[in-house]
């Protein structure tokens, strides 16, 4: 191919540089374009490339033989056909949380990994090199970097190189960017920094800095230095300087998550400032006026701190500031109506504070605002009309407060909010109509508030709508099919606690998928709802106490999803249930359920069966598996459980909260149930016997201790008063007790309900009660 192309005609500006490049590249220079290769160069890549590992093939262009300046990440000088830049970055970026298993595996395999070999060196004309984001495994830094003397550019960020960071880096004196950011590394002191006299970026983030207590002095001297990225670095409050002598003017500087109390004073001195990052520290005390006198900030975040103060005035005037983020602090006082002033502002945070009084009406001269966040403060009053004017919001959260009145219509003016969320506050009236208007809406939250009227049916318009959550409120009246008609892409609906009566055709198939659907409190019944067989994302139920009257479905319990939390309580349900594919919580409390308990996932750990009629034994649920049982809470109360309650506890190691009262249990306590931490013992109207062990002493932390309306005999044991000293409750009514009250009793300082009646004890009750 490469002789292929020396036949083509080349472009006449072509041949006067030809002349100046070595006699060796004339067999692999490349016809239609302009750039050239260089042999020793091309080895040197070959060679690098052989010590790398690349799990993705993506340096296949890399071959023998090959224009190296058309490689991947290969950027030859246009004219001298020198390798001039080597930019490798990983391709994809580290996926979220949700990712697949298959995205995660696209992740790890376009990494670079394995040894830097020290050919590189043969790249003289290497002026910009790029590794970030690649896995070389904790290597060091390879010290020959500091030898590639023409680099003005640098990029090792997050690629897991770990150590000592060379100090030979300094003799990079045309380097213009630095950034081993997000590494694992440490220097002691960063006097080496003071030889980038070129430097204009400098990122460290990550560096464990903690003994470099020099790094003002140092980075504040360097002539060109534009941006410095020092998050996360252990740094404390400088000791020195509080005002700084530099030539020339930082832009940015970044210190988020170190170990700074105070604002460092000579931040005041940098005048030149547009963005400034002090968030995820321990400052304490107040917002410095001065920030205020940073007249072209554009960033000030002060996210996650201790400060105290009120919202100084000055911060007002920063007409330039887009970004403002103060959550997470403990400020006071008001939001003055200068915040009008802020008229560049696109994101504002002021969530997580103490701040009261009302939001402001001039809000609405905010006309470039995309995030308006108070959420989780003290404010009051209306939710202000001017909010119509936002045109640019995007997310709107006062979720949390104490606002109340009505939600403006003037909503409906948001076209391109995405969230809205006023939950937790004191809002009456209706949801206005005018939300079907927000097209662009994914999550709607106004759920604890006092909104009365209906469902509206302009909800059915959302076509975005994601999260719909409106529950514990006052509406009322019928919800029908049609308002769900176009929310193909809803995942949550949670509207439990209204009065909401919903009837759908039983043929209805929803046009959605939901992960979450709590309806708790609405009618829904008498009949099962069948819509909910076509919900195969479902993960989170809560259809309890809605007036269903019906056999459980088969199809139901079939469903091929993993339920996390499911709450049919409070309905009137019959059937048996065998298998109850339940992650976390199971309520079936007070239905009409039959039949033997239900066999349950292995770890769940909260399982509330009360108020049933399952019969038969214990023995099933709790002996028959020999695995470690998660369960923490256990109720089966007012079933007809009968028979003596085994003796296998010793695998419940976790269980806090027992619940076996008024069912037809008979025997002794079983001695394992003593080796259990419980909090609560309740076995209340059995026929159960025998006298109170000694082992009980086992249990110290027991608050309520319930064994009334049995049989049980012997003598109330003295020894309660020392080692049960946390009891609240203890009622052993109606029992077959004899003996004396301990004086002993008297010692448990918590004990708020003691009920010994209908026993055989005699004596005098205590004075203490
Ligand atoms: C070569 O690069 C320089 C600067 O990068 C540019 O000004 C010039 O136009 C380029 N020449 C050609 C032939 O592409
Ligand atoms: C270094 O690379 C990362 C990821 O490729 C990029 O986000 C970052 O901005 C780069 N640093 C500089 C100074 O260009
Ligand atoms: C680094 O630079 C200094 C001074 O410019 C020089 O003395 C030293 O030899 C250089 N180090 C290396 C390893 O080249
Ligand atoms: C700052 O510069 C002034 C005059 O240029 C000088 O007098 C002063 O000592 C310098 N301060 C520091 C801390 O370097
Ligand atoms: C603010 O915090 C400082 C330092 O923690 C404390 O001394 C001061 O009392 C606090 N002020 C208020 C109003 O809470
Ligand atoms: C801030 O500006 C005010 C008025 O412009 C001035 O009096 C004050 O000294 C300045 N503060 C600092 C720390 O520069
Ligand atoms: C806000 O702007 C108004 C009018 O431009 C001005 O009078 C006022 O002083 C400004 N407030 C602040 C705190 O900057
Ligand atoms: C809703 O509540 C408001 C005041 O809270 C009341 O005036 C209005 O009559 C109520 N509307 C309905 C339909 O209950
Ligand atoms: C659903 O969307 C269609 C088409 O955009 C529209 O005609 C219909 O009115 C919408 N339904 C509801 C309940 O808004
Ligand atoms: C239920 O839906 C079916 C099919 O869409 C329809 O034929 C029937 O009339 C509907 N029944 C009711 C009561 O609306
Ligand atoms: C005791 O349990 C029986 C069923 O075993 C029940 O009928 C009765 O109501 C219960 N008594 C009390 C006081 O809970
Ligand atoms: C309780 O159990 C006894 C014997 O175990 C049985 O005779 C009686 O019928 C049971 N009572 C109920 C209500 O299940």
């Amino acid at each position: 191919m490469a002789i292929a192309t020396m036949t083509t005609p080349l472009p006449i500006s072509f041949f006067p540089i030809l002349l100046l490049i070595p006699a060796v590249c004339f067999t692999i220079c490349h016809a239609n374009s302009n750039l050239l290769c260089i042999q020793s160069e091309r080895e040197a890549l070959l060679k690098f490339k052989h010590h790398l590992i690349d799990p993705s093939n993506r340096l296949s262009s890399w071959v023998e033989g090959g224009d190296c300046c058309e490689w991947t990440g290969v950027v030859c000088h246009n004219s001298t056909g020198h390798v001039n830049k080597l930019h490798l970055a990983a391709p994809l970026s580290e996926p979220d949380g949700f990712a697949t298993n298959a995205e995660m595996e696209a992740y790890y395999n376009s990494r670079l990994g394995g040894k830097i070999n020290p050919s590189l060196l043969e790249l003289k004309h290497l002026s910009s090199l790029d590794l970030s984001y690649n896995d070389f495994n904790s290597i060091h830094i390879p010290k020959f970097f500091g030898l590639l003397e023409s680099l003005t550019y640098l990029n090792l960020s997050r690629a897991q190189f770990q150590g000592a960071i060379p100090h030979i880096l300094a003799n990079l004196s045309k380097l213009q960017y630095l950034d081993l950011g997000g590494n694992d590394l440490k220097s002691k002191s960063l006097q080496w920094v003071s030889g980038l006299s070129s430097l204009q970026y400098l990122d460290l983030s990550s560096a464990d800095l903690s003994e470099a207590t020099d790094w003002v002095q140092v980075t504040f001297k360097l002539p060109s230095l534009l941006e410095l990225h020092l998050s996360g670095c252990g740094l404390n409050n400088d000791p020195s300087p509080t005002s700084v002598n530099s030539t020339k003017s930082l832009v940015v500087l970044h210190l988020s998550g170190n170990s700074l109390s105070s604002v460092p004073k000579w931040i005041f001195s940098l005048h030149g400032l547009v963005s400034i990052d002090l968030s995820y520290n321990f400052l304490e005390g107040s917002i410095p006026d001065y920030f205020g006198n940073i007249s072209f900030l554009e960033v000030l975040d002060l996210n996650w701190n201790h400060l105290n103060s009120s919202i100084p005035n000055s911060l007002y005037s920063l007409n330039r500031l887009q970004f403002l983020s103060l959550g997470n602090n403990q400020l006071q006082g008001t939001i003055s109506s200068a915040i009008g002033n802020l008229s560049s502002v696109t994101q504002l945070d002021l969530s997580v504070n103490q701040l009261n009084d009302q939001i402001p009406l001039s809000i609405g001269e905010l006309s470039s605002l995309k995030l308006f966040d108070v959420s989780k403060n003290q404010l009051n009053g209306q939710i202000p009309l001017s909010i119509g004017q936002l045109t640019s919001l995007e997310k709107f959260d006062v979720s949390e407060n104490q606002l109340n009145g009505q939600i403006p219509l003037s909503i409906g003016e948001l076209s391109s909010l995405k969230l809205f969320d006023v939950s937790k506050n004191q809002l009456n009236g209706q949801i206005p109509w005018s939300i079907g208007q927000l097209s662009s809406l994914k999550l709607f939250d106004v759920s604890e508030n006092q909104l009365n009227g209906t469902f509206p049916l302009s909800l059915g318009r959302l076509e975005s709508l994601e999260t719909l959550d409106c529950g514990y409120n006052l509406l009322e009246g019928v919800v029908s099919e049609t308002h769900f008609s176009n929310l193909t892409r809803l995942t949550t609906l949670a509207a439990s606690h209204n009065r909401l009566r919903f009837e759908p055709n039983s043929s209805w198939i929803p046009p959605f998928q939901c992960e979450r659907i709590e309806l708790g409190n609405w009618h829904l019944g008498p009949k099962f709802p069948q819509w909910l067989k076509f919900q195969k994302k479902l993960s989170y139920l809560d259809i309890s106490c809605a007036g269903i009257s019906d056999v459980m479905p088969t199809w139901f319990l079939n469903l091929p999803t993993q339920f996390k939390h499911l709450n049919l309580s409070s309905n009137q349900l019959r059937g048996e249930i065998s298998y109850l594919n339940v992650r976390n919580i199971v309520d079936l409390s007070s239905n009409r359920f039959i039949g033997p308990l239900p066999r349950v996932f292995p770890t769940l750990p909260f399982l509330i069966l009360s108020n049933n009629s399952f019969s038969g034994s214990l023995f099933e649920l709790l002996c028959n598996s020999s695995s470690e049982k998660g369960m923490e809470v256990l109720y089966i109360d007012k079933n007809l459980i009968s028979g003596d309650i085994p003796d296998c506890w010793n695998h419940w190691q976790r269980l806090i909260l027992l619940n076996l009262g008024s069912n037809n249990l008979t025997g002794k306590i079983p001695p394992s149930l003593w080796h259990l931490n419980l909090k609560m013992l309740n076995l209340r109207n059995n026929t159960m016997f025998g006298e109170l062990p000694s082992t009980l002493q086992n249990s110290p932390n027991l608050i309520m201790f319930d064994l009334s309306e049995n049989h049980f005999s012997g003598s109330v044991p003295a020894w309660i008063g020392d080692k049960l000293s946390k009891l609240v409750i203890l009622s052993l009514r109606s029992n077959n007790f004899d003996g004396h009250i301990p004086h002993k009793i008297c010692d448990l300082q918590f004990l708020q309900n003691l009920d010994l009646a209908h026993n055989n004890i005699s004596g005098v009750i205590p004075k203490m009660f």
